[in-house]
């Protein structure tokens, strides 16, 4: 029977995967919905998809491709992007350059070949600052063609939230206070949607710990003392050599991939997901440990980046594209976050071309934070301040500190039109935002 089928469409000409039935279709629906935070006796009005905060997890094998037909049931036009893949430019999910906005009542089906393993997030691309805020994000997980046997595979999405004391969240976005600051900071943080949840896990135990952060503006620098763990994957990829989870900054857009092994002797222990970003360390969330006869603990070695791109590359190149981070007047809210003093769309755009290596420096002339993002596309960081810097991974965002100048190398392999923008949702939407034409 099968055998027939095949030859059937192999004659037809079909695809092998539409036979396989590899490719999964899945529906997001952005709508208004409520959530509970444990402040409060009634629940939270939020943006959802699918009724759920965060989003579904959604889920592919490499190799595959994930269809996602999404109904927007909001009443303003969205988009979805799906932040650090890979993918056809024209799945990016960027109104006004990849797609037009999908308006309320209309749908839009994204088509998303997933090449590499990783951790990645997905999220709305227009009116961010607002619709990040109210609760629109959720994970994507591409999974490796060889699944490793990890004990559990968890995720973490990292939040934070302004909310009121009547239980609602703080209506005004891009204030005057957060465009003159580092953007939304709230006073509610969630992992998962939740406030400060515990992990159960079991002696002996090898568990891989995706941490994203998914906040509009706020920076983790995260570690969990006492528990054996490495990092083997930032914002998407494995690294080169694997190194500790030591208060690792984790800006709006960044991932890591942690193998944590819990000690036999563990047993009944509870491991606490400490914050040090500000002045002021809190505790996010804890890994609890079960008193009980520990497990086998699984023996493997997880991948390590084959294509790391060797930093000689960029040796004698010169800085193809500059950009000057500042503060400038104007703009939809008075005062504009720029790119060399332009704010987008009438933004100072760069072209490269596929498979030339290209050198970028970001110069912070403002004293506010701008985690600098860019699709389509992964870097190295070559130099902070002047100074040659090597970090054993890629990365799709990296903080520029204030007044810090950083260079980073990129080969574009994707042709289309990408953007890059801090991921401070009220900067970008205050104009630091630009694009990469690759052709
Ligand atoms: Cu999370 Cu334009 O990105
Ligand atoms: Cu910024």
């Amino acid at each position: 029977m099968f055998r027939s089928l095949l030859v059937i469409f192999l004659l037809l000409g079909f695809p092998i995967s539409a036979l396989a039935g590899t490719d999964n279709r899945t529906q997001l629906i952005p709508k208004e919905g409520a959530h509970q935070f444990p402040y409060f006796d009634y629940l939270t009005p939020v943006w959802s998809y699918n009724d759920q905060v965060p989003g579904p997890t959604l889920r592919g094998k490499a190799g595959t491709t994930l269809i996602v037909d999404v109904d927007n049931q909001l009443r303003e036009a969205t988009s979805v992007h799906w932040h650090g893949l890979r993918i056809d430019n024209a799945m990016d999910g960027v109104p006004g350059v990849t797609q037009d906005p999908i308006e309320p009542g209309e749908r839009f089906t994204y088509r998303l070949r997933l090449e590499e393993a990783g951790t990645y997030w997905y999220h709305p691309h227009l009116n961010a600052g607002e619709q990040l805020e109210r609760g629109l994000k959720g994970v994507l997980i591409v999974d490796e063609r060889k699944k490793l046997p990890w004990s559990q595979d968890v995720v973490w999405l990292l939040d934070d939230w302004r909310l009121r004391k009547d239980g609602t969240i703080h209506p005004y976005f891009n204030t005057r206070h957060d465009l003159m600051h580092d953007g939304r900071w709230g006073n509610a943080i969630t992992i998962n949607g939740k406030v400060k949840p515990a992990l159960s896990v079991s002696p002996g135990e090898r568990i891989r710990l995706r941490i994203i952060n998914g906040a509009n503006a706020r920076i983790f620098a995260g570690s969990i003392a006492g528990l054996p763990m490495q990092v083997i994957a930032v914002d998407g990829r494995p690294v080169s050599t694997f190194f500790a989870f030591d208060h690792f900054i984790l800006s709006p857009g960044n991932r890591v991939d942690l193998d944590i092994t819990i000690p036999d002797d563990a047993g009944g222990r509870i491991f606490q997901f400490e914050d040090r970003f500000t002045r002021r360390p809190h505790i996010l969330g804890r890994i609890k440990v079960k008193d009980e006869k520990p497990l086998k603990t699984p023996q493997f070695t997880p991948p390590k980046a084959k294509g790391f791109i060797p930093a000689a590359i960029f040796e004698k190149l010169p800085v193809t594209k500059t950009w000057d981070l500042n503060a400038i007047r104007g703009g939809r809210f008075g005062i504009g976050w720029a790119m060399n003093h332009r704010l987008w769309p009438d933004a100072d755009k760069a072209a490269f071309k596929i498979g030339q290596p290209v050198k970028i420096r970001f110069v912070n002339s403002s004293t506010r934070l701008h985690p600098m993002h860019i699709h389509g596309a992964f870097f190295r960081v070559l130099e902070i301040n002047g100074q040659p810097e090597v970090e054993p991974f890629t990365r799709d965002t990296v903080l520029v500190g204030p007044r810090e100048s950083i260079v980073i190398g990129l080969i574009p392999e994707h042709k289309g039109v990408w953007m890059a923008h801090c991921h401070i949702q009220s900067h970008a939407d205050a104009g630091m935002m630009t694009s990469i034409k690759v052709d």
